[in-house]
């Protein structure tokens, strides 16, 4: 065997990535202890979202059950919980969930520290994953989108350039998003090629210059 040892030139895994994005306040908010990021809390983003969302959770008699895959610091998660019959927060930053099980203690939600990509996913009626997708490789997306066949609805939300662009083009997952490549997640293009009922645009949000828009969608199954 060769005295050298072989370099790893496989890309650092997606749960290093995102706990270093927290511990380095690497999407900003140095006074919180835990901050998902700008698109997280800026009411002129995140309020347009709540109104549709709640609306949609109250359009149905039954309440719906909810799984919010990647839940962040659930500052959004929280606003929506009493629209909801249940409500179960993932996401793969382990200090994090333990922080959010502190903090939203009192609240009728129970947070898994899991994998989107690798971990069976909770049964729910309806996913929520806000600004997830857009922060992974292709392989990861397709790996999550095979899964997300087993809810009613999804409620999407992608950061996505404004106008025409190539969808899809492939990154390493971590802070950065495909907006830099004129690129975005478009999971119903390949090589996804997701397979819905309807997709609806609920809401988005144009933040100015080339920073593109924020698009939520209502995806049933
Ligand atoms: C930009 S934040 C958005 C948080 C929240 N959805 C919101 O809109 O406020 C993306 C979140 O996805 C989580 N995440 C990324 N990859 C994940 C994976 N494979 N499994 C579970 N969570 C993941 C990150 O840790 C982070 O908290």
């Amino acid at each position: 065997m060769s005295k050298f040892k072989k370099k790893n030139t496989s890309p650092w895994p997606t749960k290093a990535a995102m706990e270093q994005v927290y511990e380095q306040h690497l999407w900003g908010g140095d006074e919180h202890d835990f901050y998902s990021g700008e698109g997280s809390h800026r009411p002129e983003i995140i309020e347009p979202y709540l109104k549709e969302v709640t609306s949609f959770l109250k359009s149905h008699q039954n309440k719906l059950s909810v799984c919010d895959l990647g839940c962040g610091d659930f500052n959004i998660g929280q606003q929506l919980l009493p629209y909801t019959s249940s409500y179960i927060a993932i996401d793969i930053v382990k200090d994090l969930i333990s922080r959010n099980k502190i903090k939203f203690k009192n609240d009728d939600v129970e947070f898994h520290c899991l994998d989107i990509a690798k971990d069976e996913l909770p049964k729910a009626d309806c996913a929520i994953i806000r600004q997830v997708l857009q922060h992974l490789s292709n392989t990861e997306i397709k790996a999550i989108t095979k899964k997300l066949s087993n809810y009613k609805y999804v409620i999407l939300t992608e950061h996505i350039p404004i106008g025409d662009f190539i969808p899809n083009i492939d990154i390493i997952s971590g802070q950065g998003i495909r907006l830099k490549h004129r690129s975005g997640v478009d999971i119903l293009g390949a090589p996804f090629n997701f397979k819905v009922k309807s997709s609806k645009l609920l809401t988005e949000v144009l933040l100015g210059g080339k920073k593109g828009k924020i698009a939520s969608y209502l995806i049933e199954l």
